[in-house]
């Protein structure tokens, strides 16, 4: 694995929230994300780029920005000095960028203490403001009744389903889109 992490033009940024903080991802953190990212339950609610088992090799292709572009807002969530989870919003490719899809895992052990619920209150207005988004939408496979709650809890609304839109483990699963939107760059993300 390379020396250096490919730079990110987010790395001087640093969200604290309530019992975590949000930053970009080290080469130093790869034992901690094998740890959390390594379990069935976690992959299930993601889409296929996380894979399960999740390798060491896995773990250093995303940590060298072969897998996600870390020069998006792709943040580790730390919790006493670990990465524990991550959350990332990557701009449309519509030529405009002023849409962006979410996405956020925790490590199994964190679950239910409504961490996650604190990170999408503080990286939701964050990503808006910083990256001029109109809309953040995410999509949540239809079993996922605790990632749907943590959207509803946070001002998302849902829109649709889109149908048999992701397969796993060989079975069609229905998408529950969600977004957060604003009219105007002037109004409060
Ligand atoms: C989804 C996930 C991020 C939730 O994180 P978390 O920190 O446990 O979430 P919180 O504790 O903030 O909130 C979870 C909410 O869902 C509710 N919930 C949990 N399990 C539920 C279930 N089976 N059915 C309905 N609601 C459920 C909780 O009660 C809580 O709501 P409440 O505060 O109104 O009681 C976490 O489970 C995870 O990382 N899962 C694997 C990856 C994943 O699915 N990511 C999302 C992809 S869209």
């Amino acid at each position: 694995m390379p020396a250096l992490a490919p730079s990110s033009r987010f790395e001087s940024e640093r969200l604290a929230g309530e019992g975590f903080v949000l930053r970009t991802w080290r080469r130093s953190d790869l034992e901690s994300l094998l740890h959390h990212a390594d379990d069935a339950q976690v992959v299930r609610g993601l889409s296929s780029r996380f894979p399960h088992p999740y390798t060491r090799r896995d773990g250093e292709r995303f940590l060298a920005g072969e897998v996600v572009d870390l020069d998006d807002p792709v943040f580790a969530i730390e919790i006493d000095g670990q990465a524990c989870g991550g959350i990332a919003a990557r701009p449309g490719d519509d030529g405009r960028g002023q849409s962006a899809e979410l996405g956020y895992w925790l490590g199994r052990s964190l679950w239910g203490r409504g961490l996650m619920t604190r990170v999408v209150a503080l990286y939701a207005p964050w990503v808006m403001q910083r990256l001029a988004l109109f809309r953040l939408q995410a999509t949540v496979l239809d079993f996922n009744a605790a990632s749907a709650r943590v959207l509803l809890k946070n001002g998302f609304i849902e829109e649709g389903v889109a149908r048999c839109a992701l397969v796993k483990e060989g079975e069609p699963h229905d998408l529950r889109v969600f977004a957060r939107t604003r009219r105007s760059l002037c109004d409060a993300p």
